[in-house]
């Protein structure tokens, strides 16, 4: 669905359930992530941008504690709790989760604030990896920072999002997801640090499209062995007397082989070989020196692969038809959390009917899965949609 037809939609649920247009609607995009995967909660380097795809959140304050939600993409199921009693998890909606957690944890950063009538809608697929639920958690700190005013940065609204994600729905994730979410800009990439969270926005260049195709393999993230890779690198880290992964070279890493297990010393690979890459694809992005972004986000699928053991045969067999095609044009690797999800292509424009091609052709005979295809702009993080 359009984003303008969806908020049209949004406005018309809004006034259905709570009887008047809302004061203001919000958005927070998802995102896909060009190249670094796993390397966020390692203090490393990512290199994502935000895409045209989001959640929207239509909301009018109230002048009580009372927040109530109505989840559009979930059939229009409600969800209602107080600001005023410590919240608690909901005992059967994942989705109120993720509200509740980052409206419990802007209370705990210490503001105050009234309640709100929310509408929730989004067009990012679910559970393919480009980062539905961190665009929720954006989208409702923003819809709150903005709404009563609380001093603090869209940075803090990330943040306040991933220990929302960390802490009352349960799952480790790092904090790409949200950083882009709420300081993507548009037309460009964001090459964060995350250890001191610093960026540099790269121009994305405009003869190549972003091509995100889903490989429709779905694997919920909290639900997937994604915590279990982070304990991997944890325990890698710490054999190894180090803060992060972050902090050691490929070489050193080789030379102190034999203080890790066989699985754990593939993990901490991927990782400190992937640092290097994002910072390498970041200027090979822009210098338009395609052959080697080609080859890093080559390698880069191979190490998430062989040593992170993430990827999937439907996810393999998109990346390697669609690198038969791009060759040095451009570059393809599985991108997201993994366990199925999506992979992003970068290819020059002419190429994108090609590569339909080849997937209407040869996907669905090979995998049994229906690929589909969402050709992407990097957009704008979040915000307020004016209207
Ligand atoms: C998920 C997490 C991110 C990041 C990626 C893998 O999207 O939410 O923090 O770790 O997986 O790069």
């Amino acid at each position: 669905m359009s984003n303008e037809q969806m908020l049209a939609d949004l406005k018309a649920n809004f006034e259905h359930h709570f009887g008047a247009q809302p004061a203001r609607v919000f958005q927070a995009p998802g995102r896909v992530n060009l190249i670094g995967e796993h390397t966020d909660y390692n203090d490393g380097f990512v290199l994502p941008c935000a895409i045209n795809y989001k959640t929207m959140v239509a909301v009018t304050p109230r002048e009580d504690n009372t927040v109530r939600t109505v989840a559009a993409d979930y059939g229009n199921e409600t969800d209602e709790f107080q600001l005023d009693s410590d919240i608690q998890s909901h005992p059967t909606q994942l989705w109120s989760n993720y509200i509740r957690g980052v409206v419990k944890h802007l209370q705990l950063r210490g503001f105050t604030f009234k309640g709100a009538d929310l509408v929730v809608v989004g067009n990012v697929p679910q559970g393919a990896g480009l980062s539905s639920s961190a665009s929720l958690e954006v989208a409702i700190g923003e819809t709150f920072r903005q709404l009563y005013d609380l001093p603090m940065t869209t940075q803090d609204v990330a943040v306040n999002g991933q220990q929302a994600e960390n802490q009352f729905v349960g799952c480790q994730c790092g904090i790409m997801d949200q950083m882009v979410s709420a300081c993507g800009e548009q037309y460009k990439a964001l090459l964060l640090d995350c250890r001191s969270l610093h960026s540099k926005l790269i121009q994305m260049p405009t003869d190549l499209a972003v091509m995100i195709i889903n490989s429709n393999v779905k694997r919920g993230l909290v639900d997937s062995e994604y915590n279990t890779r982070r304990e991997q690198c944890e325990e890698a880290a710490s054999k190894l007397g180090l803060k992060a992964l972050r902090d050691i070279s490929l070489e050193q890493l080789r030379e102190h082989k034999s203080l890790l297990s066989e699985v754990v010393y593939r993990r901490a690979h991927h990782i400190v070989s992937e640092n290097e890459r994002t910072l390498n694809a970041a200027d090979a992005l822009e210098q338009a020196d395609y052959a080697t972004l080609s080859r890093l986000m080559a390698e880069s699928h191979v190490s998430m692969r062989d040593d992170f053991e993430i990827t999937v045969k439907p996810i393999d067999y998109i990346v390697e038809m669609l690198s038969d095609i791009i060759g040095d044009k451009g570059g393809v690797r599985m991108t997201g959390g993994g366990f199925g999800g999506c992979v992003v292509a970068l290819l020059p424009h002419d190429m994108v009917p090609l590569a339909r091609q080849a997937l209407d052709d040869k996907y669905e005979a090979n995998t049994g899965y229906k690929a589909d295809v969402y050709i992407c702009t990097a957009s704008p993080g979040t915000g307020e949609i004016e209207s």
